[in-house]
């Protein structure tokens, strides 16, 4: 299959690995706009991947039969939607519609869906701007801490947890009133504090039938020993030691099977993966959110666990014949650590080439070529 991958980091790096790997040279992997891991993958394409018109051409020009979306951007800002024209829409394009991708682009939608679906999830209410003084009253009578919820996205930075009303109720009027994430906190979701552990579940769906991937669990904060700000993660791991079989259980039956059901009961296009956040609190599964996409860094440690080509998960998917599919699952661990330029998540420089050397296999270990060719890594 002629495939393209859209965007540019470690997860669309990661998406690509696998499909060379597992698929055996099957495919022609493309990339847009790729970096220099996925170029050992397939071949890097300089377009944006909000550039649906020349994506659409290159699309055509390049036989693509398959567009798989890595970040939410696109799909919140319809490429889905641009690829159901007449000359596009033979495509499978693998990441949810629009109105779809609100499961990640809006916590409001997000929060009224798990609502209308009996999803377990934290008690919440949202306010817009003329509800201002409500909210303020409702936040006043708030137990502490409050999770305060920019609705739209926010670059990762639209979560603020409050430990005392006062700054609540600063962090609120900042949000509704002085617009701090612009458009995206419009609408506040303000909801009660869940104290637990976290970790990450992964389907990939036609918005009917699914398959679970490998779960993983990413450590957000950019110090040593889990301390400092939270970042978009800073490494991974999977599997996740407390997803036992008994909470995985509980994880399909009481989040999983009822989100499909939903995406199905309310007839919305979703042909690609959801990316659960969860949080376990006295060994019962919550939802932090949703995303429309795979994680990053997580997807790093979740493609080498997969065993089949993700391209033929995707083709059942949007075939409508993911019952077939069987996934394998490599029961190794895997972990993968996030280099960042200094100053992350604050402020900080971009474009710094990351040089590395690149591991050899050799035997049954990676080796660093050079001279570190003895050293076993
Ligand atoms: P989100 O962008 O919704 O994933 O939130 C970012 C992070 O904020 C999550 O990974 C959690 O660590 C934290 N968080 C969000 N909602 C809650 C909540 N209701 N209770 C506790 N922590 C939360
Ligand atoms: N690692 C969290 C995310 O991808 O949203």
């Amino acid at each position: 299959m002629n495939i393209l991958i859209l965007g540019g980091g470690g997860r669309e790096h990661a998406l690509a690995w696998n499909i060379k790997e597992r698929g055996q040279g099957k495919h022609e992997l493309f990339i847009a706009p790729g970096n220099p891991g996925t170029a050992q993958c397939g071949t890097n394409i300089d377009i944006a991947i909000t550039d649906f018109e020349e994506l659409g051409k290159f699309c055509i020009d390049n036989k693509i039969e398959m567009v798989i979306a890595g970040p939410e951007e696109p799909l919140v800002k319809g490429a889905w939607d641009y690829f159901q024209k007449d000359q596009l829409k033979h495509i499978h394009f693998i990441g949810p519609s629009q109105f779809g991708a609100q499961l990640e682009g809006s916590k409001a939608f997000a929060k009224a869906f798990m609502h209308r679906h009996d999803i377990p999830t934290a008690a919440y209410k949202e306010f817009s701007a003329e509800q201002f003084e409500e909210g303020v009253n409702y936040l006043k009578a708030h137990s502490l801490p409050i999770v305060l919820k920019a609705d739209g996205l926010a670059g990762g930075k639209g979560v603020v947890i409050c430990e005392t009303h006062a700054d609540a109720i600063m962090e609120f009027e900042a949000m509704l009133v002085q617009a701090k994430f612009g458009d995206a906190s419009k609408t506040v979701v303000v909801e009660q504090f869940l104290d637990g552990i976290e970790m990450s579940v992964f389907i990939l769906t036609d918005g009917k039938e699914y398959v679970l991937l490998p779960e993983a669990k990413d450590y957000k904060r950019i110090g040593e020993t889990d301390t400092g700000l939270n970042t978009g993660g800073m490494g991974a791991v999977s599997p996740v030691p407390f997803a036992s079989e008994e909470f995985m259980e509980k994880v399909t039956r009481k989040i999983i099977k009822p989100t499909v059901a939903g995406l199905e009961n309310e007839s919305i296009n979703y042909t690609g993966f959801v990316f659960i956040g969860l949080i376990k609190v006295n060994n019962e599964p919550y939802v932090i959110e949703y995303n429309c996409r795979m994680g990053d860094p997580e997807t790093e440690v979740v493609m080498p666990r997969l065993k089949n080509d993700l391209a033929e998960l995707c083709l059942a998917a949007a075939q409508h014949t993911l019952s077939d599919i069987k996934i394998e699952t490599d029961d190794r661990s895997a972990a993968t650590v996030v280099a960042v330029s200094g100053g992350y998540p604050g402020n900080f420089e971009k474009g710094y080439a990351i040089s590395f050397p690149l591991l050899r296999r050799v035997g049954g270990g990676y080796y660093f070529p050079g001279r570190y060719k003895r050293k076993r890594w």
